[in-house]
Parts: C-alpha cells; structure tokens; sequence
C-alpha cells in the first residue's frame, strides 16, 4: 500500500475559498484503494463550521519548538466519505473569521503549519511514501524534507510533490523575515534557492526542492513558463521544466450533478435539459426579482472577484451587455472596486442584473442550473472549475483562451458542428463582447444549434478519473515501482 499525504490550506467539506478546496477535499477519495492511502492535512481553524467542528476526534498533541518557543501542536482526525482528514490546532495560529487575514501574519501561520505537519507525521504514525504539498502555504515543506527532517530514519527517502494551483501568490517577505519563519539555515538564502529578486520566497523553495512539480493544466504548465505568466518564476519553471507536468483537474460528479442536485427546484439530466432545465431559470428569476421570462438568455458568473478572473473587461462593456436582451447574475466577493461595479449595475439594471455579493454553495448551484451561459473571461486561469461545473450542467461556457479553460472548452464551430462553449483569444473587451454576442445569437436563432452545444457539454466527462490516475503514476514513478 502507497501511503500519500496531501498537505494544504483548505479542503472542502470543512473549509474552502476557492477551487484549491475543491481539489484537495476531493481528488483524494478517486484513487485506487487497492494500492492508494491517500490522507490529507490541513489547518483546523477556528472559522471551521462547528458541524465539523464537533465531529473531529482528538488524535494526540505535543509541544515543538517554534521561533524560540514552545508551541502546542493539536491533532485531530476526521473521516469523511473513506478519507482520513487530519487537523492541525493551535488556535493563536489557526484564529479570526477567514482562512486567510494580512500578509504577513499569514507566511508565520503556514510556515508553522508546514512544519508542524511534518512533526506530526512520527506522532500519528503516519509514514508516507509521499507529501503531496499545495500551494505557497506548504512550499517549505519540501525544503524541510531536503534538510535535518531528512536526518532522521523516518523522514529518509520520502518524496514530496508540490502542485501549483495558482503562481501568483508565493508567500514573499524580505530574506531575514521568511529565514527566521522557516528556521532554515543561510544555506538555503541564494538566488538559485529561496532567494528571488533579494527577497524570501516559499513557494520558490518548494519548486526548487520538490521531486516532482505539477499544475494543474497543460497549458499553465506551458504559459508559467513564459514571462506574462510566469510571475518573475518565468526562469525557474524552465529551468525545472523536466520535472513539471501539467494535469487538469477534475470535479466531483457527485457534488456536482444536475440530476441529484439537492441545491436546485428541477432536476434534469443531459436526456431531458430541454424541457426540464428552463424550470430552473423561473425558479431564479423568481427569486432573484428579475423579469420572468424563459427564453431571456441568462449569463452567470460565479467567481472571487479579482483581477485574475478578467472582471476589467465586463466592467469596460457592462452597459453594453447589458442593455442588450440578456440578463445577467453574479454570486461573488473580493474586491470592493468590484463588488460595487456590481452593485451599481444591479441598481441600474433592477430587473435584468442581479449582484449577490456574499459566499453561497446553494445559490452557486442555482445559477449552474439555471443559466444558459457562463462567463468567465480571465487574464489568467491556471484550470477553472466553474467552467467545469457549468459544463456539467449544461450552461455554455465563454471563456478566453488561457490555461485550464483553453484546455476545457472547445470553441464553436458552425461549419463542423464541433465544440462546447464560445471563446476568445486576446485580453480584450470588444473581443469578449462578440463572443457573448455571438453566443446569443446562436442561442436566439439557432435553438437547435445551441442545444447541440448543449449536448456536448453535457456529454464531456471532467470527473477526476483520468486525472487522478495520472496522479497515481506521477507517485509509482517516485516511488520507483
Ligand atoms: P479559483 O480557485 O481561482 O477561485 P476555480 O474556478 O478553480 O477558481 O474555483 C472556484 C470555486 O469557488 C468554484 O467551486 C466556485 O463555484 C466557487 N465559488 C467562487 N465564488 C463563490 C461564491 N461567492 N459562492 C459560492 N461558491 C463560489
Ligand atoms: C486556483 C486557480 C484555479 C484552479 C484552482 C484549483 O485557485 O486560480 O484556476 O482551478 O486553483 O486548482
């Protein structure tokens, strides 16, 4: 039996902001249990809802050295659908309503929670064959592994694996700062280590320690290694690029499936869309206060609102797209510049925009269900899953081409009856405006059409078989067998 230890910040069903909960609370459960015992560690911060909360099994504690005091190190464990979730506790770490708070607070909340799930593995008797480590918060992990953990007889011969799920962040302070954090000595402060332009950098130190580097579609891996993308790593990730993979992820089809979806007033599924799915608009319109009306092409986003998720270009058109005969519901938060540019079209627009600008996991199923399109036209997207769930349930997406959604969806074709959403290529709004165009077109006077687009959305498969197959090779491969 393989033994893998997924470590990261957040996994979903206890704690998520984003898609890195997403994969990390559901790829695990896809591997082969025959020969895979894939387990995952995360923080157990006190915003976990107490549902959770009250179901976690005190496993042991101890006291480890940190920044010149002795800390307390709780573990707890939690099983969920055959997965063992373990919970690392320290509640002046692990405190305050989010995950995540200021900048700095946060490289010596994950600097200690790397090194403390490390120090725990001996406590639990957990010995995996490999760390599997997630993002900037666990990027020391590896370096760790490289020095004195390596000492002992316990730690000797594991493999980590670091997957990027997002280049952007990196968990940078000034050298002195990220040195007294991780406790590593001046060795590893050059710029061909954890140095980088004269600052710390702890996602770097996992890219450059790691055995094996993946992210989490073919063209980020292809794009992170080019100057636009590459976030100043440009140079690193081709220098590594031989260790690098990219593996596009998946979603969980049980989670997400129209056919079962608690979440949603109709079910439906790829069989009977046509007449079933339109149900869902109503209920929404409904709901929502907008004109009810079941041919109105609804467009949804559903999406941290960020630069990243290219809400710059809806924002340079949004008059236009919305004083055409569309209608158009956003569920999201982040920003303030853009929650407000939402809030103000909503108002301007009462009965054909609405702007829910809060967190919600029913309502983002709602708008899955109930749209007919998904917009998503990002500068940069390592994979997406949103486009993923749209798919599922049968809401085209529109995309720009970028990462994981050039990799996800198929342009329209007319000519070759080919393709499962609409897509552009350049960062730019007019382009973004044909594309919706184009696509409310096709909806409006090729129903047929459009319900073919349907169709092949809707037959695409995106659960996480393949991929997480491929997570089993990249582990044989370490392992050496
Ligand atoms: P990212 O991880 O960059 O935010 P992804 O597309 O990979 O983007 O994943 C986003 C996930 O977060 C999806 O599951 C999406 O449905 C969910 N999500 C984003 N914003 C909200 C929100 N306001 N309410 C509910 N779910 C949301
Ligand atoms: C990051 C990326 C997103 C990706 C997710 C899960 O948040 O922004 O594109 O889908 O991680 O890998």
């Amino acid at each position: 039996m393989k033994k893998i230890l997924f470590v990261a910040s957040e996994a979903v069903p206890f704690i998520k902001t984003g898609g890195l909960a997403d994969v990390v609370g559901s790829l695990p459960k896809c591997f082969d249990k025959e020969y895979f015992d894939v387990r995952v560690m995360i923080p157990k911060y006190l915003c976990i809802k107490e549902q959770w909360r009250n179901g976690m099994q005190y496993v042991n504690h101890f006291y480890m050295d940190y920044l010149g005091q002795s800390r307390y190190v709780g573990i707890l464990q939690y099983v969920y659908e055959g997965v063992t979730f373990y919970f690392i506790d320290n509640e002046s770490y692990f405190c305050g309503d989010k995950p995540y708070g200021d900048w700095y607070n946060d490289l010596e909340k994950f600097a200690f929670f790397s090194k403390a799930a490390l120090s725990a593995l001996p406590v639990i008797g957990f010995r995996p064959d490999v760390v599997h480590c997630h993002d900037w918060q666990t990027g020391l992990i590896p370096v760790h592994l490289k020095d004195k953990f390596h000492d002992g007889e316990f730690f000797a011969s594991m493999k980590s694996v670091i997957t990027i799920h997002n280049l952007k962040f990196q968990g940078v302070w000034d050298v002195k700062t990220i040195q007294r954090l991780s406790g590593l000595p001046d060795y590893y402060f050059t710029p061909d280590k954890l140095e980088a332009y004269k600052d710390g950098n702890m996602l770097k130190g996992g890219i450059v320690f790691a055995d094996a580097i993946t992210t989490v579609s073919n063209t980020y891996a292809e794009e992170i290694k080019m100057p636009f993308y590459g976030e100043g790593l440009d140079g690193l990730m081709r220098a590594r690029s031989n260790s690098l993979r990219g593996i596009v992820n998946g979603i969980d089809y049980d989670d997400f499936n129209p056919e079962t979806d608690r979440h949603i007033v109709q079910p439906y599924n790829a069989k009977n869309f046509r007449k079933e799915k339109i149900k869902n608009k109503a209920a929404l319109q409904e709901e929502l206060g907008l004109q009810r009306d079941d041919h109105k092409f609804m467009i949804g986003i559903v999406s941290r609102l960020t630069d990243q998720k290219g809400l710059d270009l809806i924002q340079c058109v949004m008059d236009e797209i919305c004083t055409e005969d569309v209608q158009l519901v956003v569920l999201g938060t982040g920003d303030e510049k853009y929650e407000n540019m939402f809030r103000h079209y909503d108002w301007k627009y009462n009965d054909r925009v609405s702007a829910l600008i809060y967190y919600s996991e029913p309502m983002s199923h709602k708008i899955y269900a109930a749209c007919d399109a998904f917009l998503m036209p990002s500068l940069f997207e390592p994979c997406g899953l949103s486009q993923l769930m749209a798919l599922r349930y049968g809401t085209v997406p529109i995309v720009r081409e970028t990462g994981g959604l050039k990799d996800t969806v198929e342009p329209y074709n007319e000519y070759e009856g080919r393709g499962t959403g609409f897509s552009f290529t350049n960062y730019n709004a007019h382009e973004m405006l044909n594309s919706i165009r184009y696509a409310k077109h096709v909806y409006y006077e090729k129903k047929r059409e459009w319900n073919k687009i349907i169709d092949r959305a809707m037959a695409q498969d995106f659960s996480w078989h393949t991929s997480a197959m491929k997570y089993q090779e990249l582990y044989d491969w370490l392992i050496g067998y």
